[in-house]
């Protein structure tokens, strides 16, 4: 079994004095799709922006590829081609989905103009209605498609780890889906290694290889994504009755 990609070991993380994770492990293999899932405030998104060093971490340690980059700066841990699509989404609303896109492609190290157009088609490919919306604002485009768009510049830095908060929030099933297919895509065809923060925990766990539950800033459990599924306390938590 090779190295993990990212490895998370004993992380704390607070703002002020709300400590929002209390000493969490995680580890992600290159190739593995690994679904964070847990209920509001438990710390999933602190979780995802802790790798860019916000908030920083003040105890514990985060490894990517083998280097130590707790404590990096935001811009140097974006340079290690670590890119994410944050909870909201938070596009460039008066820019164009093409200046958005470039946007990410800046984002990334030494990228030369035929890896960028390589990048470019990759992402029309997988989301063609951003291809026809290209010339329009971000802000007027609709939920599921700023989704796409947020996913879109978060791959034009070519990341080696792509992170995802809340894909399918508020979106229609059928959108969800095809943003979820897409992820499937990107792990299939490219190899591209996933953390999927998601609250709908039916589609992530269906998702992904492995997954993590995270209850008040700990990781409570975690197995593969078929395992965690049909587990009882899972099921009672957060699916029966719950977000589907
Ligand atoms: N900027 C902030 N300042 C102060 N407290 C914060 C801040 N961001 C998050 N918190 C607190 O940290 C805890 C974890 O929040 P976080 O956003 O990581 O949870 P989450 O699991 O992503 O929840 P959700 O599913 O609602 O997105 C919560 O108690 C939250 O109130
Ligand atoms: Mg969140």
């Amino acid at each position: 079994m090779s190295a993990p990609l990212l490895s998370i070991r004993g992380l704390v993380a607070a703002y002020g004095h709300i400590e929002a994770l209390k000493g969490v492990d995680l580890d992600i293999n290159p190739g593995e799709i690994v679904a964070l899932i847990g209920s509001n405030g438990a710390g999933k998104s602190t979780l995802m922006m802790s790798v860019f060093g916000r908030p920083r971490a003040r105890a514990g340690t985060i490894w990517f590829d083998g280097r130590d980059i707790t404590g990096l700066p935001t811009h140097h841990v974006a340079r290690l081609r670590i890119a994410q699509s944050p909870e909201g989404r938070r596009i460039f609303p008066r820019m164009t989905v093409a200046e958005n896109l470039r946007m990410g492609a800046d984002a990334a190290v030494e990228s030369s103009e035929a890896e960028r157009n390589a990048s470019l088609e990759r992402v029309f490919a997988l989301f063609p209605r951003l291809k026809e919306r290209i010339a329009q604002r971000g802000g007027t485009l609709s939920g599921g498609e700023q989704q796409m768009l947020a996913i879109g510049r978060a791959l034009m830095s070519r990341p080696r780890l792509l992170m995802l908060d809340e894909p399918s929030l508020g979106l229609a099933p059928l959108i969800a889906r095809q943003i979820f297919d897409a992820v499937r895509a990107l792990n299939r065809q490219d190899g591209l290694t996933v953390l999927i923060v998601e609250q709908n925990a039916n589609h992530a766990l269906k998702l992904a290889h492995r997954g993590y539950v995270m209850v008040n800033g700990k990781i409570t459990l975690s197995g593969t994504g078929t395992d965690l599924l049909a587990r009882p306390e899972i099921r009672a938590a957060y699916l029966e009755g719950g977000r589907h």
